[in-house]
């Protein structure tokens, strides 16, 4: 357990600014193009090594001391993310249904002092983020638990394929299981007009040819276009759990997720004005 009297770590001390000077936006430019050009063609941008060993050290032990508190949900789930459409035929991927088990710590049980909520609150990542997505700012998610989550997977749990419902989501690799755990993504799968079911189905069926996978390196940032990207977390096997950091940020200010999806979630509620 850490000492709980630790002083707030440095946000400048947690990320190689050697590798990605996001503190230093005229320094940043080609960093910025890269990640754009990544984007642009697979709709991911990663970048190894954003967090420093040292750092990546630290928020693994801060997330061990919270992971028993973490909350477990299990259900399955459709890869829209809604209710299955029992009017179609049975192999349309609109009745597709796959299983979501993880447990997730939420953003008011993480300690101002853990270095992952030290840099998710430093404004010069959350402006690097903005300028590489074409925003012309971002704003951290406003809801009290779904801001920032530390998702630990353990020995069987998996998510499922599916598109997100948001446009992007940033996750920091903090530990890999023993096995499994792996992030597979299909990019660029339907589009905002066609949701081309007859490939959509061809990945439900384990045609791999358009499947990318990404190594599950602690440290690694990565940006993450997830609307149109099929995309899933294979099934855990072993006993070190899978430690990820999920960040959430949106283009307005002030928002937050529904009573529904916050018990669903986090198991509990919050008065939240919206
Ligand atoms: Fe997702």
């Amino acid at each position: 357990m850490r000492d709980a009297t630790e002083p707030r770590p440095s946000p400048e001390a947690l990320v190689d600014l050697a590798a990605y000077p996001i503190d230093r936006p005229e320094t940043a430019r080609a960093l910025v193009e890269r990640c754009r050009a990544q984007l642009a063609a697979d709709g991911a941008c990663e970048l190894p090594g954003f967090v420093t060993a040292r750092a990546v050290a630290r928020m693994v032990a801060d997330a061990d001391t919270l992971a028993p508190i973490a909350h477990h949900a299990e259900g399955p789930i459709t890869i829209y993310l809604d209710v299955a459409d029992p009017s179609l035929p049975e192999d349309h991927p609109r009745r597709w249904l796959g299983r979501s088990s993880l447990a997730a710590v939420a953003y008011d049980l993480i300690p101002p002092a853990h270095a992952l909520r030290v840099l998710f609150e430093w404004d010069p990542l959350m402006d690097f983020l903005a300028t590489v997505l074409g925003h012309a700012r971002l704003y951290r998610y406003a809801d009290p638990f779904g801001a920032l989550n530390v998702a630990v997977m353990r020995d069987g749990d998996e998510l499922a394929w599916h598109f997100d419902q948001t446009d992007f989501v940033v996750s920091i690799a903090l530990r890999d299981a023993e096995e499994g755990g792996d992030f597979e993504y299909a990019p660029c799968l339907r589009s905002a007009d066609d949701e081309r079911y007859g490939d959509v189905r061809k990945v439900l069926d384990g045609d791999p040819s358009r499947v990318r996978r990404v190594p599950m390196t602690p440290g690694t940032l990565l940006l993450f276009q997830g609307r149109h990207a099929l995309h899933r977390v294979t099934p855990i096997r072993g006993a070190t759990s899978r430690l990820v950091a999920l960040l959430a940020y949106d283009t307005k200010p002030g928002t937050v997720s529904s009573d529904f999806l916050r018990l669903a979630r986090y198991g509990r509620n919050v008065a939240v004005d919206a």
